[in-house]
């Protein structure tokens, strides 16, 4: 009997289909799986096997043809799309292969961009971001501009944007497929780190084994099934 309070993700049976005219591409089939809360959870597969597609749907970014995804004992299906836009800002940090930071901000105020949706005051949103950007080691990079920064230096940014607002859950599509090998471990100890010392839920996509070594699990997807694991079965 699984601990309902140490389960952060539950998804049952979980099918996606995306529909572009007569075309029907199933994207995940029957996809049942438990995270555990705390649990750096790394999710591999070949391209098209259904890992965004899946990590989106968990973030709330996405819904399911069929099945169920519970976050947090909340079952996302039951929001509506403001609600879900609501839950998402306050619940999950998004970390993208690209960056994805705005080029015309300052690293600091790419940070601080999540904060705007909220009801913080300016004293209080600076005082977050600037948190954020200790957290990743980058104080003294406030006023750069994101060209300014290495690809590694970018990706810390994100993750700090990806932290402000203090999200339980972290997920990160390919986070390092678009950097060299040392900044790319510097980003998953990063992740790791904030695993153990802030006890994020982490649900780490990538291709690279090295990569997927830093979670505590790691799930196999294929053609939109999971047919396999390595390691501890949650926490
Ligand atoms: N928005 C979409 N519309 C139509 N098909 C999509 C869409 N997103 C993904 N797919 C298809 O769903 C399958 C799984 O995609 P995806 O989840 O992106 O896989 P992965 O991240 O493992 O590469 C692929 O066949 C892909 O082409
Ligand atoms: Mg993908």
């Amino acid at each position: 009997m699984p601990d309902e309070t140490m389960t952060m993700v539950a998804i049952r049976e979980l099918s996606k289909v995306y529909r572009q005219g007569d075309l029907e591409v199933t994207a995940l089939r029957g996809v049942s799986l438990d995270i555990g809360r705390g649990e750096f959870l790394a999710l591999m597969g070949p391209s098209g096997s259904g890992k965004s597609t899946l990590l989106h749907i968990l973030a709330g970014v996405d819904r399911p043809t069929s099945g169920t995804c519970q976050v947090q004992g909340i079952d996302l299906a039951q929001l509506s799309e403001s609600e879900l836009a609501d839950w998402r800002s306050l619940n999950v940090g998004f970390v993208f292969q690209t960056f994805n930071l705005i080029p015309v901000l300052t690293a600091f105020e790419n940070v601080e961009l999540p904060l705007l949706l909220t009801r913080l005051n300016g004293r209080e949103r600076r005082r977050q971001a600037q948190t954020a950007l200790e957290l990743v080691g980058l104080a003294d990079r406030q006023k750069h501009l994101p060209r300014q920064l290495s690809g590694g230096q970018e990706q810390r940014v994100a993750i700090a944007r990806a932290l402000v607002t203090d999200p339980a859950l972290i997920v990160a599509d390919e986070p390092t497929g678009n950097l060299d090998a040392r900044s790319a471990q510097e980003v998953l100890s990063l992740l790791e780190v904030l695993r153990r010392t802030a006890g994020k839920t982490v649900i780490l996509v990538t291709h690279d084994p090295k990569a997927a070594a830093y979670g505590s699990r790691t799930l196999l997807l294929e053609k939109g099934e999971l047919v396999g694991g390595i390691g501890a079965g949650g926490p």
